[in-house]
């Protein structure tokens, strides 16, 4: 069997973001518990014409010009998601249609809270290994608008993004150790959104206990898996789920401590293994189910090439609960292939948002998925989710995206482009 794994992986990110020294100044804390206590720096803040399904074909189109893979190839489409849009029409729907995929592709919208978009990853990885893809590639969607209530200990740790990935056979990034991921759950309750509201509702220092517990039953299920196959069980690297980088910071202490290693080489070793991959984070804030993926990015992105053949770990947690530690081997070349595909750039040139544009945003939120169509203001070149017609959700759509302008991988090169898709272009 061919390896399999991630070829490509995109990011989006709202418009605009908060400056979390602006937060903790209006919420009367000291700056130094948001960058020290939590290591963020930055929250992504959604407007209302950016939501999840947007955010969603953002990514996913940025994947499609920046890995050169074309809308045909797609034979499998998962959305992970603890942010839908509705009861029962997936956002893979609206992304299906908003990309112009095959009418020949399983469509399908997962959760379970922030582990939806590995439910999502893992689906796709047995899905070629059973060959049922004959050919094709997975894209695998993580998109989430992470809310808590003003004012709540959870407020710093929001965020908003999306995270696109195809996934292959002979992938270009990341080869996946398949079958041997370590699986845990348990039903607990740190962590829900109840059916009547927007925002989180959590148990904030019960939900770092799951999340530790689930990492020292999973991992040491990986451990033992990779024990029976025969697999060197050493990482150059461990990519965390990141509600915020304190978290990865904590469990990768929690990993090493299992296995003995504590102190001076546990803090370096934190340095060397886990800090990279926390970059990115930092400037969007927790993204629910692209967290994981968005560190992976942060990773490949500044130290892609210095990891090359080399077998890095993956822990992804969803609250209520569910986790798995699994592993891949970075692939030769995904050093260079990570730069061209320019990971970081959503993240720059967004606006900083005012505590008062903030807030004024948050209060509008409750009614935005109920807003008549033409009532919600979007920029005219953005991708928009424009407000609700008949009950149905209406969005600005992309034109289709032509085999013939297909960079490549080489953004220069896209011809015979409408104006929707160069304002697009111009944000890569
Ligand atoms: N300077 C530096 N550090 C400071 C400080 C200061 N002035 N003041 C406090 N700190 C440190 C504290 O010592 C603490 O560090 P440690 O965790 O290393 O002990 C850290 O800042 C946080 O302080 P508190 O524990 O007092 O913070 P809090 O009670 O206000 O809230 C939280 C922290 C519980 C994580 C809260 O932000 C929250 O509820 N977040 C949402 C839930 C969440 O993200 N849970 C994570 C696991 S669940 C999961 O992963 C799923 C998911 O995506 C939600």
């Amino acid at each position: 069997m061919p390896p399999i794994g991630i070829d490509a992986v995109a990011l989006a990110v709202p418009t605009g973001y908060l400056e979390l020294t602006d937060l903790a100044k209006a919420r009367g804390v000291p700056s130094t518990k948001y960058h020290e206590g939590l290591l963020v720096t930055r929250m992504a803040v959604a407007q209302p014409y950016e939501d999840p399904v947007v955010l969603a074909a953002n990514a996913a189109r940025r994947l499609l010009i920046t890995s050169g893979r074309r809308p045909a190839d797609i034979g499998l489409c998962v959305v992970g998601t603890e942010t839908a849009v509705d009861h029962a029409k997936p956002i893979s729907a609206y992304l299906h249609g908003l990309l112009n995929l095959p009418e020949r592709c399983r469509v399908f919208e997962s959760k379970h809270a922030c582990f939806g978009g590995t439910a999502g990853l893992l689906a796709a990885v047995d899905w070629i290994a059973s060959g049922a893809n004959r050919g094709r590639v997975a894209l695998v969607v993580c998109t989430d608008i992470a809310r808590y209530a003003m004012n709540t200990p959870g407020e710093p740790t929001q965020g908003a993004g999306a995270v696109a990935m195809i996934v292959s056979a002979n992938p270009r990034l990341l080869a996946i150790d398949v079958g041997l991921g370590g699986s845990y759950a348990r039903d607990v309750h740190d962590f829900w959104r109840p059916l009547n509201r927007k925002e989180a509702l959590c148990d904030g220092h019960y939900s770092i206990t799951c999340y530790l517990a689930a990492l020292t039953s999973a991992y040491g299920a990986w451990k033992e898996a990779c024990g029976e196959a025969g697999v060197n069980v050493e990482l150059a690297r461990t990519c965390y789920h990141v509600p915020y980088g304190k978290m990865a910071r904590k469990a990768h202490l929690h990993r090493l401590a299992l296995d003995g290693i504590t102190g001076a080489e546990a803090e370096a070793s934190f340095t060397r293994e886990v800090a990279s991959s926390l970059d990115l984070p930092s400037l969007a804030g927790n993204i629910y189910t692209g967290s994981l993926y968005m560190a992976l990015a942060s990773l490949l992105h500044l130290e892609g090439h210095e990891i090359e053949g080399r077998r890095i770990g993956l822990f992804s947690y969803g609250s209520g609960c569910t986790a798995e530690f699994f592993s891949g081997r970075v692939v030769a070349g995904a050093g260079a292939f990570a730069r061209s595909l320019q990971l970081a750039a959503p993240l720059d040139g967004r606006r900083r948002y005012t505590m008062d544009e903030y807030e004024a945003l948050r209060r509008h939120e409750d009614q935005a998925d109920f807003a008549p169509l033409g009532s919600i203001e979007a920029p005219a070149d953005a991708m928009a989710f424009l407000g609700v017609d008949g009950e149905r959700r209406v969005y600005a759509r992309l034109a289709p995206i032509e085999e013939s302008t297909m960079p490549n991988g080489h953004l220069g090169n896209v011809i015979n482009i409408n104006k929707l898709q160069a304002a697009k272009l111009r944000l890569l």
